[in-house]
């Protein structure tokens, strides 16, 4: 089978985003903010009990499943993604960290619908979604048509969350602006809504359904 011409790797906007150790490979060399940004989302996250049930929401490659089980090994976890590649690549990626550790990981594969259903597999207590909502969203959506579409998907994260229940964004501005993300939480029904940390571009942010 010839290989994809590697020139793809030299443009602007280029590369192999959607071949799981492509992605691996190069995440951090081409977003440089992207690893510490997950460290930072774990961080902001509220301590989480065993039984707590969280979705990885368009997991990809399964990074952030990976830093979360690290400090909250024994949560419920559902690893979601649309290609079932790099479902797999998560699979195996969290079946290495597992070794004699009982972990609790489901994988769907499933696609997020953006006309505000919940997420499949729900209800949930946390959902995570990095690097997540404006690939769901779509890349080149002009910022008037992004603000309905995020406040829609949104509105299917909310619902899909039991009482109480967070949600962790950790993103990079660019289909829409941070501020706007936030009010767009707001919109559709988050409380405590704010944003951990930011730098650069890249940013997390959360907010929780009323109790
Ligand atoms: C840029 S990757 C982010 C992966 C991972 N969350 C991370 O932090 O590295 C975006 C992911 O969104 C998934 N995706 C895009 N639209 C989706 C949808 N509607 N439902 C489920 N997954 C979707 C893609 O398959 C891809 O794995």
């Amino acid at each position: 089978m010839t290989a994809p011409n590697w020139r793809d790797n030299l443009q602007r906007r280029g590369g192999f985003w959607r071949h799981g150790r492509w992605y691996d490979l190069h995440l951090d060399r081409r977003m440089p903010l992207a690893l510490p940004m997950l460290e930072e989302l774990v961080a902001a996250l509220p301590p989480l009990d065993a039984d707590t049930a969280v979705c990885d929401l368009a997991c990809g490659t399964g990074n952030a499943a990976l830093t979360l089980l690290s400090a909250y090994p024994d949560v419920q976890l559902t690893l979601l993604d649309a290609d079932e590649d790099l479902l797999a690549t998560a699979r195996d990626k969290i079946a290495e960290f597992e070794e004699d550790r009982a972990l609790t990981v489901t994988t769907l594969a499933a696609t997020m619908p953006t006309d505000g259903d919940p997420i499949p597999g729900g209800p949930y207590d946390v959902v995570l979604a990095t690097l997540a909502l404006h690939a769901i969203i779509g890349h080149d959506v002009d910022p008037g048509e992004a603000e309905s579409r995020y406040e829609l998907l949104l509105r299917g994260i909310g619902d899909s969350l039991t009482a109480g229940g967070h949600l962790l964004v950790g993103d990079h501005v660019g289909t829409l602006g941070l501020y706007r993300q936030l009010k767009a939480m707001d919109r559709a029904g988050f409380v405590d809504v704010d944003c951990a940390w930011r730098q650069d571009d890249f940013f997390v942010a959360g907010g929780r359904i009323p109790d």
